[in-house]
């Protein structure tokens, strides 16, 4: 067989120090709990991984094609074990693998940023309509943007991932969205971070016609790049 992973023995000689304090009996399920926490990530990252190659392969084909890159870059990101023991004691269910699998969409995220707002729904349709991917979930916050402003399209996709005791399916949550949007959305993440307090009505409502303002900006750039395509 095959002997114990690195990352399973990392997990151990973390647990050694503090080994004393806990109670033999519940040593065992701890381990077993760390070990299906590391599985999970590798699952997750894994599913991440296969989204990211799918796109990268959609943008590389309208390279070859068209000349053009519809995909601007792309961002992933995988849910802290602290972040998805947080949001599931938020739903009030118990902190394990199992139930971060079944309660949780965004353990696995991938942000895709692109030049222009057709483009988004380029993306999104040429993605989903793959055969192995099932589209779970859509909300698109460009056609009904939040109260706030913010603005992307967001989808649940749940991937195959091949292992080797068969195969998994994994949700990935995918936010598609235009450099404009990007650019408000990390400001603005920014800024809710930095204050402790709420930002004042008056503030919200100039963060919010900014976003009116990139809308805008966002429109007239896809309305420039169409005339000078129909030139060309
Ligand atoms: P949560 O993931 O628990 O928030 O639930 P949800 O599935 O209802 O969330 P939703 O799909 O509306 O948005 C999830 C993610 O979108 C967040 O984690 C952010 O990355 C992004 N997002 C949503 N709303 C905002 C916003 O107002 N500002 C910014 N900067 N990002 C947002
Ligand atoms: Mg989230």
């Amino acid at each position: 067989m095959f002997k114990q992973k690195k990352k399973l023995q990392i997990v151990e000689d973390e647990l050694r120090p503090v080994q004393q304090l806990i109670p033999i009996e519940s040593q065992e399920m701890i381990l077993n709990q760390l070990y299906q926490f590391t599985e999970l990530e590798h699952l997750y990252e894994s599913a991440i991984h296969e989204v990211k190659t799918k796109l990268e392969i959609l943008d590389s084909e309208f390279k070859t094609k068209y000349d053009y890159n519809p995909i601007h870059h792309i961002e992933d990101r995988l849910k802290s074990p602290r972040s998805i023991m947080e949001k599931l004691q938020r739903k009030g269910k118990p902190f394990n693998s199992e139930n971060a699998r079944a309660m949780l969409n965004d353990i696995a995220g991938v942000r895709v940023i692109c030049n222009y707002i057709e483009d988004i729904y380029a993306v999104a349709e040429f993605l989903t309509k793959q055969d192995d991917v099932t589209l779970l979930k859509t909300k698109d916050y460009i056609k009904s943007p939040k109260p706030n402003g913010y603005r992307s399209l967001h989808l649940v996709i749940q991937t195959p991932v091949f292992l080797s005791d068969g195969k998994e399916l994994v949700n990935v949550e995918v936010q598609i969205r235009t450099i404009a949007m990007d650019f408000w959305a990390s400001l603005e993440h920014q800024l809710k971070y930095k204050t402790d307090s709420e930002v004042s009505a008056e503030l919200a409502q100039q963060l919010k016609d900014c976003a009116e303002t990139i809308a805008a900006t966002d429109i007239k750039m896809q309305s420039i790049y169409q005339t000078l395509k129909e030139i060309d």
